[in-house]
């Protein structure tokens, strides 16, 4: 497996390859890989000659220093496990190649980024969408993977992608979950073993959410207990939403011909999490 660390090294392997007429996925992290990463990743080797894992923790995504600060980062690990399980090349970067200087630009997502993480992690998406762009430019995959937990995250990428006229397919792999049907994800490696247990109320409320609403239940009243359920599990719920997973609308009649996403965020301690579940099944 090759590792790169700057633009020019990573576009000359990448240029070699395409020459000879091979297909590129990249598989864009910010590392402390887990079971959830290695489904993107494996989706991208079977569709794909070559494929490209970025491992870049990036700050400008991050609107809380103590967030960042705290964020996993296991480098040597992280390169072990895309080894082992057949990453071609890596992007490692750090942050004067990925921000040479301050950028001016502002990414906005006007009404798709005002609920959910847009409305609580204010200039989130503007940095998600800043270091995106940034990794479609250095590498300029055939195919990008990302993953359904950030759903949000993923529509918004797929509207960057059409609106700037970005030539990269995008992908959004199912939510990868653990038998407890925790979704995984880099920051469960802060979770003590009590918050896991409690964790698992977020996938349980979701699902008895999803059955009341199919059995025909009101938006509101399956808002409400769902909120009431996390808190007596133990849970701090930020937000608690039915959006189209097209839009991001905010949907009162689930039943409408939209695909309908419940999507929620919650505290366990001091660790946020997020999870979803796309009525009727994934994107
Ligand atoms: O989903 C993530 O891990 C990050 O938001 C991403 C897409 C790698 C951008 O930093």
């Amino acid at each position: 497996m090759e590792v790169f660390r700057d633009i020019d090294s990573l576009g000359n392997y990448l240029s070699a390859h395409r020459c000879q007429g091979r297909s590129t996925g990249l598989v864009p992290t910010m590392g402390a890989l887990h079971q959830g990463h290695l489904s993107l990743l494996s989706n991208a080797l079977e569709e794909n000659d070559i494929v490209i894992c970025s491992v870049y923790v990036n700050p400008t995504q991050f609107n809380n220093a103590e967030d960042l600060e705290n964020y996993p980062r296991q480098e040597a690990e992280d390169l072990r496990i895309l080894e082992q399980n057949g990453c071609h090349a890596v992007f490692v970067p750090d942050d004067e190649i990925m921000y040479v200087e301050d950028p001016v630009i502002r990414i906005g997502f006007g009404d798709m980024e005002g609920i959910m993480e847009g409305e609580f992690r204010p200039g989130h998406f503007n940095g998600v969408a800043m270091v995106v762009a940034k990794l479609l430019n250095a590498v300029n995959p055939d195919r990008a993977y990302f993953g359904q937990k950030d759903l949000q995250q993923f529509l918004l990428i797929e509207r960057m992608v059409k609106d700037l006229g970005f030539r990269t397919k995008l992908r959004c792999i199912p939510i990868y979950r653990e038998e407890t049907g925790l979704a995984m994800s880099s920051r469960n490696l802060r979770l003590s073993q009590e918050e896991k247990n409690r964790a698992v109320n977020i996938y349980k409320m979701l699902s008895r959410s999803a059955k009341m609403l199919e059995s025909g239940e009101r938006w509101e009243e399956v808002h409400k207990e769902g909120i009431n359920f996390l808190r007596e599990n133990g849970l701090e719920p930020e937000y608690f939403e039915a959006v189209s997973a097209q839009t991001l609308a905010r949907q009162t009649n689930v039943f409408d011909k939209n695909r309908v996403a419940l999507c929620v965020a919650a505290y366990v301690g001091k660790i946020r999490l997020i999870d979803n579940l796309i009525l009727g099944g994934s994107l």
